[in-house]
């Protein structure tokens, strides 16, 4: 999951103005239609920073919609450092080829994914892709995956708010927004606040923010340690007028789980924060679906 940048290189620099192939960067060659992928509900994962476990959100609010009877595909767009396979166990599996299509990588018989690490030869190499060429691999991905009828897309965005989220945004149908995930430290909150600006000028709905890392969960006695202060994503929530779906603690087991490839939801029923991931879930079903 580290990523690293010291390597080669595999194609022309994002930064430059032109590439090998000489054409100009971000040059939008008109745009591509709405995919016509069967999904009701499209729900992006977004934050204004890395490492405050926007994958992790992903993949367990994924398992639990999928505990819950959904439907679920979860599609992962980190295409710079996609680590969903990995937090899920399937990072040497790849998805059958089939005549015009792909076939996802089934964790359940309701959850499928997708995910950029399937088709590159190795995680650690580096992928430096401008704009144009992310939607058409974005557009395959909606397009050429036998994703089945879906209930729920959950798609996990690298941080920060580039090319990913426009372009799932513009060729998304049933797209219910955006929730962000920050942690109560005051910088998470300020880049949360960044990401929910960017939403609002794609005019697309905020969900609603979940704190994660809010407290920790004791190794010891399982009582919650008020470690970085909590508190923060509600406050944001508030002060923005958007939904708060709510808090997940740091759980020194999710990290584990997340190291071992097996969601944390499916191995700790009924702990503290599996309650907590349920109830976030909980509330995030009550907004989409009402
Ligand atoms: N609630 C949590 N409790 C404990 N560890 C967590 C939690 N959320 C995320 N992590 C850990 O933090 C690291 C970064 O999480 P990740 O989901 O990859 O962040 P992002 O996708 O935002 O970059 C990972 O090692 C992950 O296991
Ligand atoms: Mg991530
Ligand atoms: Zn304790």
């Amino acid at each position: 999951m580290t990523k690293n940048h010291q390597t080669e290189e595999k194609t022309c620099d994002e930064n430059s103005t032109t590439c090998s192939s000489g054409q100009s960067a971000h040059a939008p060659k008109g745009l591509p239609p709405k995919s016509k992928i069967d999904v009701k509900h499209v729900i992006l994962v977004l934050s204004g920073k890395g490492g405050v476990g926007k994958s992790t959100v992903s993949v367990n609010l994924a398992t639990a919609l999928s505990a819950h009877g959904r439907i679920v595909g979860l599609l992962d767009l980190d295409i710079h450092g996609p680590n969903i396979p990995k937090m899920l166990g399937i990072e040497d599996q790849r998805p059958a080829v089939l005549a015009n299509s792909l076939e996802p990588v089934h964790v359940t018989g309701t959850l499928a994914v997708m995910s950029m690490a399937f088709l590159l030869p190795d995680t650690s190499t580096p992928v430096v892709w401008r704009g144009p060429m992310k939607m058409a691999v974005i557009q395959q991905f909606l397009n050429e995956v036998n994703w089945g009828s879906l209930d729920y897309l959950v798609v996990d965005l690298p941080p920060g708010t580039g090319d990913e989220a426009l372009s799932i945004v513009q060729q998304a149908p049933n797209l219910r927004g955006a929730v962000i995930v920050t942690t109560p430290q005051d910088v998470a909150v300020l880049d949360a606040v960044k990401a929910i600006k960017f939403i609002e000028k794609l005019d697309l709905p905020v969900i609603g923010i979940i704190e994660n890392m809010s407290g920790m969960i004791c190794p010891h006695c399982g009582d919650i340690i008020d470690l970085f202060g909590r508190g923060g994503g509600e406050k944001a929530a508030h002060d923005l007028g958007v939904p708060y779906l709510g808090s997940i603690p740091l759980d020194p087991e999710m990290v584990k789980a997340g190291d071992e490839g097996r969601p944390y939801i499916l191995r700790h029923a009924d702990s503290p924060t599996w309650r907590a991931v349920d109830a976030v879930m909980e509330n995030l079903v009550k907004i989409v679906e009402s």
